[in-house]
């Protein structure tokens, strides 16, 4: 791989590889965890993400606006319409044993005493002693979907998911099949009303729904939160009511013409009033040490009730001192998560098996006998990669230990070498693809090995999905199924082969029929005319994202000019350098991919970008904002994070993900980066606001 030609040499550039790596690892497990297909524990991605930042902190020139580090939780899926939550749904913060509950409880009393003292003698600022009956709220954190939900006159009239926090996915059609969640308000509900609480599935449901998959041939759901979240964002609303979700409100999000209370207890008793389901273990405690009881009772009940909760929110009870602490970028910092440490249990390890992922990365994993654990059963665990099988040094047939911690898939600790047979040899990684059969690398300094055939089947289904993807050539009626069954059978060998099917042949296939195939024939002619952001970023060019994708087409116009641009004209693309231009350079002149391109152009694709003057073809827009950097925090009204990116570069400007020197201005929405905010107001950089921004892409000049 080629590595950035930089003055401090070897280090940095190394730093650079890594933080690439992390970004994108970290945003692939992002979207498998949102997808309900994790791959790797919590523990793990909490760890990796951990490193990017600190590494991202030395190299802010490295951190990219697509950065994990960058958002709070998944991008909303547009398949359900966007809605914006006013205020964001925020995330909490954790603490992971005692110590850190009461790390937490002593940064409260000290930013409260600190305000009181800065009040001074004129009139001094109530503290939590003052507050009253008790200082915290304290609530179970239930393992599921945060939603919120509107009621107007008492009347729901919106559902939504948590999404990334700012924006979420509408599923108002889904939560009123949910029986718990009131049509209408009781008594006297206020003109506007936004709540938000916990989507579950109770663990009694929970089995109902995996016995009736068993019956009718489906696969099995992980745990309830899978099952909750795919019941939730079913299209089709009947699918929801039959899984029979249950709700638990515990917040409340916006309120307009209702009573006003003092307290988060007194506003879970309102809410209750008003018909919604405020769970009954919600309690107001005296101080820090009826807490630690609570939450220690707490952990030993854990498996006692129908649900699943995965620790406890204690939350600072009186609503004024909530304001005075606040919010930082992320969460509130008046609550916090006390979670339950991970179980951990032993079985046996029947075998270590490679999976091989869409883009050819071989995955070792354990194939357990099954075991219990956190609440679900485990049958199978990822073991990541090579080092880490060596570092665990597990070997089939050994007893290892088994930790489920609140995660979605648990991990593989380690063996118990006292159970461990003498005649026992150290697992070695197999030569040879499971899929294709052909010899697996290991490149030089990477973690992780590949299948490198580039018509192993397990990688030409994993381009076509790609391809066919919404946001690449968004072929409808193609889904993962039909691909496996098109490659299997032989009827489409690539991407191209998308292009030459054998329509006739599909419709004698089992589950098609005329119009099915007529759909199918229909959405790949349409394809046919993506504009070229859309087939670059279908193509599984590595580095080349959605964003990437688009800067790349509009600084180039048609393909012709990128397969002819050489590594210098590619690295003065906005936001490219020399590594991605190096690493785009390297896949068009794959042989494997200048055929594929031809092929492509054969069909009839397009193959450039949109008329000028649309905002693909970024050259049409004025250029008001030529050489100048432009960074954005928070959340705007107006504009995705991506949108208000390419109106920047559109108009000629770049939009780096942090705040120098050469900054011409920070753009602050709602909640934005606190150590952004700091850094402008000390480097002399304006901030403001989106109005503001507006006026600055419409002259380039600040109000
Ligand atoms: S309060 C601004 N209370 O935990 C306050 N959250 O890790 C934010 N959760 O996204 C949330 N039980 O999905 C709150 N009793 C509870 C909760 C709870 C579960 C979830 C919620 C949130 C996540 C944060």
């Amino acid at each position: 791989m080629a590595v950035a030609d930089t003055a401090d040499g070897g280090a940095a550039s190394a730093s650079a590889a890594r933080v690439r790596e992390l970004q994108a690892l970290l945003n692939h497990h992002s979207a498998l965890y949102y997808a309900d297909k994790p791959e790797i524990p919590d523990g793990d991605f909490d760890r990796l993400l951990k490193e990017l930042e600190a590494l991202e902190e030395q190299h802010p020139e490295l951190v990219h606006p697509d950065s994990p580090t960058q958002r709070v939780g998944a991008p909303p899926d547009t398949a359900f319409a966007p809605v914006r939550h006013q205020p964001p749904m925020m995330s909490l913060h954790n603490a992971l044993d005692l110590d850190e509950l009461r790390a937490w409880h002593e940064r409260v009393h000290r930013a409260l005493a600190a305000g009181t003292a800065r009040a001074g003698g004129e009139q001094a600022l109530p503290t939590m002693e003052d507050a009253g009956v008790g200082d915290y709220a304290v609530e179970l954190k239930f393992d599921g979907l945060a939603i919120s939900v509107r009621y107007e006159d008492g009347v729901l009239v919106r559902a939504a998911t948590r999404g990334d926090g700012r924006t979420g996915e509408d599923v108002t059609h889904s939560v009123r099949t949910i029986a718990d969640i009131p049509i209408r308000l009781q008594g006297d509900a206020p003109a506007v009303l936004e709540v938000r609480g916990e989507v579950i599935l109770r663990l009694s449901t929970f089995e109902q729904l995996n016995a009736r998959q068993a019956e009718r041939g489906e696969k099995a759901y992980v745990n309830p939160r899978n099952a909750a979240a795919g019941s939730l964002r079913q299209k089709d609303a009947r699918v929801t009511a039959e899984r029979g979700l249950s709700f638990w409100c515990y917040q409340l999000g916006y309120a307009e013409g209702g009573p006003t209370f003092s307290s988060q207890m007194q506003t879970l008793q309102w809410l209750k009033s008003l018909g919604l389901p405020v769970n009954q273990y919600s309690v107001g405690l005296a101080d820090l040490v009826a807490v630690e009881a609570h939450v220690t009772d707490f952990e030993r009940r854990r498996h006692d009730l129908d649900y699943e909760f995965d620790g406890l929110v204690v939350k600072v009870d009186d609503l004024g001192l909530q304001g005075r602490l606040g919010v930082d970028a992320k969460a509130p910092r008046w609550a916090i998560a006390y979670k339950f440490p991970p179980e951990e249990r032993t079985t046996k390890l029947l075998d270590i098996e490679v999976s091989i992922g869409p883009s050819g990365q071989a995955t070792p994993f354990a194939r357990l006998e099954p075991v219990f654990v956190g609440g679900v059963t485990v049958a199978t665990a990822t073991l990541h990669n090579e080092d880490q099988v060596a570092a665990k040094d597990v070997r089939p047939g050994d007893t290892v230990i088994v930790r489920r911690a609140g995660e979605v898939i648990p991990e593989v600790v380690g063996p118990v070498l006292s159970e461990r047979d003498p005649g026992s040899e150290p697992w070695v990684f197999p030569r040879d693809c499971p899929v294709c059969g052909r010899p697996l690398q290991r490149a030089e300094g990477m973690s992780a090995t590949q299948c490198v055939n580039y018509w192993c089947p397990r990688q030409i289904r994993g381009r076509v999905e790609h391809f066919v993807g919404r946001a690449a050539m968004d072929i409808e009626f193609l889904g993962e199924r039909n691909i496996d069954r098109f490659v299997s059978e032989g009827l489409l060998d690539d991407v191209v082969g998308l292009y030459k099917l054998d329509f006739e042949e599909i419709e004698q296939m089992e589950g098609f029929g005329q119009t099915s195939v007529n759909n199918l024939r229909n959405s790949i002619e349409a394809s046919k005319q993506q504009p070229l952001s859309r087939l670059l970023f279908a193509l599984s060019i590595p580095e080349i994202g959605q964003v990437n994708a688009q800067v790349l087409a509009a600084a180039f116009g048609d393909i012709d000019s990128i397969l002819a641009a050489d590594s210098d004209a590619l690295a003065e693309v906005e936001g490219f350098g020399p590594i991605i231009a190096a690493s785009v350079r390297a896949w068009f002149d794959d042989p494997h991919n200048r055929t594929l391109i031809e092929g492509l152009r054969k069909t009839g694709l397009r193959m450039e970008v949109d008329e000028p003057g649309s905002a693909e073809a970024g050259e049409a827009l004025p250029q008001t904002l030529a050489g100048m950097s432009v960074v954005v925090s928070g959340a705007l009204e107006g504009f995705s994070r991506d949108e208000a990116k390419q109106a920047i570069l559109a108009r000629g400007g770049s939009a780096p993900g942090s705040v120098s020197g050469r900054t011409a201005a920070l753009v602050v929405g709602a909640d934005p980066g606190a150590s952004k905010v700091r850094k402008a107001e000390s480097s002399g950089v304006p901030v403001i606001d989106e109005a503001a921004f507006q006026q600055l892409l419409d002259t380039g000049q600040l109000p």
